[in-house]
């Protein structure tokens, strides 16, 4: 895996799942910053998903996780950062493909929709996965 800069966040639908990637971080040695929410009660995931977004999109983070109940508001929110690719996630092969083909920048995943275990195997393969570049670079660019 290249020395990639993780930002995090979630709102309290993802609060747990969020801080079980944050300590798959720390053991695989991934640089993060987490930036909440810190303990678990009521947030709106538009600020938390915004904060993340900007972070990536500016390159002081390689990537973004985000996670809530579902992963749809913060993918939704995640999105409307230019130069954001979030995508929501609930399987491994869409994890590397969105990877390989989308070059997804942000990964959004629903705590009430997946396990823990599917969820740690989605991170670690979406981190791991790289852009193929080649003709799926040319969608890319029309995208922005
Ligand atoms: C919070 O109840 C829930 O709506 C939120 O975590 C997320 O699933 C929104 O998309």
């Amino acid at each position: 895996m290249e020395n990639l800069k993780v930002a995090i966040g979630c709102d309290h639908g993802g609060f747990h799942l969020k801080e079980k990637i944050k300590e798959y971080m720390e053991v695989h040695h991934i640089e993060h910053k987490d930036f909440g929410i810190f303990i678990k009660e009521a947030s709106d995931y538009p600020e938390v998903a915004k904060e993340v977004s900007k972070a990536v999109a500016s390159g002081e983070f390689d990537r973004g996780i985000l996670v809530c109940g579902t992963g749809l508001g913060m993918s939704v929110t995640a999105n409307k950062t230019k130069g954001i690719r979030a995508v929501s996630i609930e399987n491994t092969y869409s994890a590397r493909v969105s990877r390989a083909h989308n070059n997804s920048n942000v990964l959004c995943l629903g705590e009430r929709v997946i396990g823990d275990y599917l969820a740690l195997d989605i991170v670690d393969i979406w981190l791991k996965t790289g852009f193929e570049g080649g003709r799926h670079k040319k969608r890319i660019d029309m995208i922005e």
